[in-house]
């Protein structure tokens, strides 16, 4: 392990105002989103959608990573530029999903735990070579009546530090991504006191299997109210939540926080994100930044439609999402902002 090099790496992702753009759907998340849009399922259009994103002029301003897919990673460009390299001339750090996803948890009703254990060391040694800097592992846990479980969340957490591990082992830097999920009608407390105790049971992990914490970024969710809540908190009592429960849980070492968005609307992750810095930067010991998928990308692909005619405007706005992104990152976010 080369640990000037992992904590540059970490260092570079969370540097300035930037943050991580997550573009690794899995192919059947990537078609669900296109079939919801009535866009073709296939390889063709998965391709044409991921070098729309790529080729956005001017996204390396705002964004320091780009997360992967399996299927991406080995894609091009039309002319045949690998999306890495356009990546990388574009000063963007390329990163890779390598978790193989999240399946149901034996004798854990309703609760799952994240696969991709086996062969992975192999797997990282040849995303490596592939030119990825990074690796990202997601875990999923839900809320809601008796659970989570202590089995689901030592399951996942002891499956995230053996990750880690072996990404750091491999030269790369881990983005380890507990999932709170937002599905169900539990409370923002409820929330807070699920996430700080899967964040202490992940770092306890983290430290069991010697992962440096100096070149890991961690990826949780904001804390938030369950979608289906009848209480909505507003803006700065979210990010006072949220604030206080990584303060809790979350060690001075690490050297960034990057915020899934996990469904929550574009315009929100960034009032929230824009909130917590705001509020707290000045005390924080981490930086604190995006890691978002859909709070990213969701309107240029409202705008895309699989129509080769829409792609500058929808390049526009992916654009503008990362650059308010970065804005929140820095407290100078407005909603005056979104008025183009
Ligand atoms: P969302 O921002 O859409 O939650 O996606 C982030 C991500 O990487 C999910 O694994």
């Amino acid at each position: 392990m080369n640990l000037q090099q992992l904590t540059e790496t970490a260092g570079s992702l969370v540097v300035g105002a930037k943050g991580l753009l997550a573009m690794d759907e899995s192919t059947g998340t990537c078609n669900k989103r296109f079939a919801s849009l009535g866009i073709p399922q296939t390889e063709a259009a998965r391709r044409a959608y991921r070098e729309l994103i790529v080729t956005t002029p001017g996204l390396g301003e705002w964004i320091s990573g780009a997360i992967l897919f399996d299927e991406t990673i080995h894609q091009q460009k039309e002319d045949g530029t690998l999306f890495v390299k356009v990546l990388v001339e574009a000063g963007i750090i390329p990163g890779i999903k390598v978790d193989t996803g999240a399946r149901e948890l034996a004798g854990h009703l309703g609760e799952k735990v994240t696969e991709g254990l086996d062969g992975l060391r192999d797997r990282l040694v040849e995303y490596s070579r592939l030119g990825a800097r990074f690796a990202k592992w997601r875990a999923v846990i839900a809320v809601g009546d008796g659970i989570p479980s202590r089995g689901c969340i030592e399951a996942n957490a002891h499956a995230l530090a053996r990750y880690a591990g072996l990404c750091q082992e491999a030269g790369l830097v881990p983005v380890v991504e507990p999932e709170v999920i937002m599905d169900g009608d539990h409370t923002l407390e409820q929330c807070s006191r699920v996430t700080e105790r899967v964040l202490r049971t992940v770092f306890d992990q983290l430290y069991t299997q010697r992962v440096v914490l100096e070149g890991v970024i961690l990826k949780p969710n904001m804390v938030l109210p369950g979608s289906a809540c009848p209480t909505q908190e507003g803006v700065d009592e979210i990010a006072d939540t949220t604030v206080r429960c990584l303060l809790r849980a979350v060690p001075a070492a690490v050297p960034g926080i990057a915020f899934l968005s996990g469904g929550q609307s574009a315009e929100l992750a960034s009032d929230r994100l824009n909130a917590m810095n705001v509020r707290f930067k000045s005390r924080l010991p981490w930086a604190l930044a995006f890691s978002f998928a859909r709070a990213i990308q969701q309107p240029a692909l409202e705008i895309w439609k699989g129509n080769n005619t829409n792609v500058p405007a929808a390049q526009q706005a992916l654009y503008h999402r990362a650059q308010c992104n970065c804005a929140a990152r820095l407290g100078e976010y407005t909603t005056a902002m979104e008025k183009r």
